[in-house]
């Protein structure tokens, strides 16, 4: 997303994790495909960002590429940090794990943000977690896994969405 200020038509929907290499690159690239697929693509804005600096500027890592690719899904973002601005310009900040939730609930009180902050498996009807684990120091098993929760979450966060 290029601009400054959020197009008050559409709904605009900010996935975050800690790296923003993996798991958010993830979140925002399903996302926009079931958008897409749905032909809503006017309807919302959707990016991502990390808590954390460490990979700002780089593409998703090759193993999010891969199993998003093995899917049909292409990644195409490149990583930033969330800034203050993103809980002005963003209606929803979807956090993958606990500690990401906490940190933007901290930015947000500390901003004074209306912004609905909420762990994306609270749309994930399988009852079996409520984070999406780091898969970074993991092998490719942990993608596939982080893949289906992922994928699995945003089909439900865009029907809630879509209902909204
Ligand atoms: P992500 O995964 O938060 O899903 O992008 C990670 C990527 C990198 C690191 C940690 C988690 N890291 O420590 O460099």
């Amino acid at each position: 997303m290029d601009t400054n200020t959020s197009d008050p038509a559409r709904t605009s929907v900010l996935f975050v994790c800690l790296g923003n290499i993996c798991r958010s690159p993830l979140a925002e690239g399903i996302f926009l495909h079931l958008v897409h697929e749905a032909g809503l693509d006017d309807r919302f804005e959707i990016d991502s960002a990390g808590t954390g600096a460490w990979h700002v500027g780089e593409r998703p890592d090759a193993r999010a590429s891969m199993v998003a690719s093995k899917h049909g899904v292409h990644l195409d973002s490149r990583a930033r940090q969330i800034t203050d601005d993103d809980l002005d310009r963003f209606d929803y900040v979807i956090a993958m794990d606990r500690e990401n939730l906490r940190n933007i609930e901290r930015m947000a009180d500390a901003r004074g943000s209306d912004a609905e902050v909420h762990l994306l498996r609270t749309y994930d009807d399988s009852g079996d977690g409520d984070e999406v684990p780091d898969p970074y120091y993991g092998g490719a098993s942990g993608f596939e896994t982080v893949y289906e929760m992922v994928h699995r979450s945003c089909q439900n966060l865009l029907e809630r969405l879509k209902a909204a």
